[in-house]
């Protein structure tokens, strides 16, 4: 079956043409962020217009890459959900459209379903079951996940998610928009123990994850470092940015230890913008190899958002004969585990 995926959900658009015989044929990615950086933030009515004017030419473009016409694809997916109302419903007017011009089945996908399986486009894809867990800027989840659709939520950030932290946190030291990456780019070069840093909530039972206190102590330690308006000088904010990551990663560490410990299992997932963490990746290869546990995550560019992830979750549901009907599907909130099940050998 061959797919279209179209990923509209934030600030980034992806379109993409998966084949379930012959795996991604094409993808493209449109990042927005030169958009909102000016704004320190996402700006959502800026975002759908984006969308508009972008996708038509990034469908174009995975055609060509592909080597396909438009009347060759058989099943259109699209990301309904969770995101900004406005840009999701750009790529659901537009999937809808096609679908209906073409006569072929449309699927909304959620997005963090999306996430979850862009491993799965990898040479060396995880078994089922295993534990996943979700960082993204919106998303810090633990789920269960025994088949495609059967997910149980395990724990979630309390308050905000780990890529949010990050955000905010580069946002404090005035780093470069978006924060993310830069704070992680800059912690290569900083101390990691100059500063004591907090790992929230590892010191008592559960799988639920907080990540405001680290905001906190990172914002106290800023304002003893600074003079006056002058923020730190470079290496003490490298230090802070190595110690803040350093922090993030231990907690995300023990807490997916954990998961794995309670679920018996021994495959760990990480997905969504932050698994593109270099140190989370190292930390969490050497910590679950004492386990005899693995840990799986996709290549960089199928970390944060894209398209490709969103085809191959909808081809995997449109071949087990599910689709949306005609009305346009967006929702801004949509908890993970209500959604559908359906077996994974397709
Ligand atoms: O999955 P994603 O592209 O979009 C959402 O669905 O939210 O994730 C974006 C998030 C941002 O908060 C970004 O700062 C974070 O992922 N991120 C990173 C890294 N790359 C992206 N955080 C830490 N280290 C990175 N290397
Ligand atoms: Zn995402």
């Amino acid at each position: 079956m061959l797919v279209l995926g179209i990923e509209t959900s934030c600030d980034e658009t992806g379109l993409a043409i998966y084949d379930s015989q012959r795996g991604l044929l094409a993808h493209r990615l449109y990042s927005q962020v030169k958009l909102h950086a000016q704004y320190g933030g996402v700006v959502p009515e800026l975002a759908s217009r984006d969308h508009v004017r972008k996708i038509i030419p990034l469908l174009n473009q995975v055609l060509t890459d592909a080597n396909i016409a438009k009347s060759d694809i058989q099943g259109i997916a699209y990301t309904s959900g969770p995101g900004l109302m406005g840009a999701l419903m750009v790529g659901g007017a537009m999937a809808t459209a096609l679908g209906f011009a073409l006569a072929i089945p449309v699927i909304g996908v959620h997005h963090m379903e999306g996430h979850l399986l862009a491993p799965m486009l990898e040479d060396h894809p995880p078994q089922f079951p295993f534990v996943a867990l979700l960082v993204s800027g919106g998303h810090t989840q633990l789920v269960s996940v025994k088949a495609i659709g059967d997910y149980q939520l395990l724990g979630e950030s309390l308050d905000d998610a780990a890529g949010e932290a990050f955000d905010k946190t580069a946002k404090m030291l005035d780093l470069d928009y978006p924060g993310g990456p830069v704070l992680a780019a800059m912690a290569e070069r900083g101390q990691i123990d100059r500063f004591d840093f907090p790992r929230p909530m590892t010191d008592r039972p559960g799988l639920d994850f907080s990540f405001s206190g680290l905001k906190t102590f990172t914002r106290n330690l800023i304002n003893q470092h600074r003079g006056g308006d002058v923020l730190p000088d470079e290496q003490t904010t490298l230090d802070i940015c190595a110690g803040f990551q350093e922090a993030v990663v231990d907690t995300l560490v023990i807490k997916c230890r954990r998961a794995l410990q309670q679920t018996q299992m021994k495959t760990l997932v990480i997905a969504g913008g932050v698994s593109a963490n270099s140190r989370l990746r190292k930390k969490l290869e050497v910590a679950l190899a004492k386990d005899s546990a693995e840990v799986f995550y996709a290549r960089h560019e199928f970390c944060i958002d894209n398209g490709a992830m969103i085809a191959y979750a909808g081809c995997q549901r449109l071949a087990a004969g599910q689709r949306n009907d005609l009305a346009i599907s967006a929702t801004p909130r949509w908890p993970l585990d209500q959604l559908p099940s359906l077996l994974p050998s397709l």
